[in-house]
């Protein structure tokens, strides 16, 4: 038996650490919560994709009184951008979320797991490593590729 350790770097930066591009593109993600429909969880994020053109798309969370029709940000951006612009990949992702109070989260919003398994697909399709910035009030995490928030991921290489 043997023991796999799979570490990922992820960087950490406070708000004034952020260059102007990353500025820009959190400050898209912020502005996309407040076009979130939340009205059960009450909890608005907000995502915006960096396009290879430069590009900027941004969505938000769409939910749905059938619970499971709702979709996250995240997808709702990255299909939407897949949508649009076929032919463009995705830089980078951000992420924001706003609590029940409407306040903007102190800690780093965490993508969920089919939102991730998306994005290591859209990373695939178009061989380009998809950066995530994760937004909170205190710290932005940084994580280099969307394989990188989820290891030992399942795609069809394996069919
Ligand atoms: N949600 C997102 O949009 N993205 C995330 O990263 C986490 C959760 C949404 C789904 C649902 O509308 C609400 O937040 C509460 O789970």
């Amino acid at each position: 038996m043997k023991e796999l350790m799979i570490n990922i770097p992820v960087v950490a930066k406070q708000e004034n650490e952020l260059t102007e591009q990353e500025k820009a593109l959190v400050e898209e993600a912020k502005a996309a919560t407040y076009r979130s429909y939340s009205p059960y969880s009450k909890f608005s994020v907000g995502a915006a994709a960096l396009l290879s053109d430069g590009t900027i798309v941004s969505g938000s969370n769409q939910e749905n009184s059938a619970y499971p029709s709702g979709l996250c940000a995240e997808r709702t951006t990255i299909f939407y951008a897949n949508s649009k612009y076929p032919e463009k990949s995705v830089l980078m992702l951000c992420v924001a979320a706003r609590d029940t109070e409407g306040k903007f989260t102190t800690r780093p919003i965490a993508p969920c797991g089919a939102c991730r398994q998306v994005l290591v697909e859209t990373e695939t399709r178009y061989n380009q490593p998809m950066k995530i910035m994760l937004y909170g009030t205190e710290h932005t995490y940084f994580i280099h590729s969307a394989r990188e928030l989820l290891p030992v991921s399942f795609d069809s290489s394996f069919f």
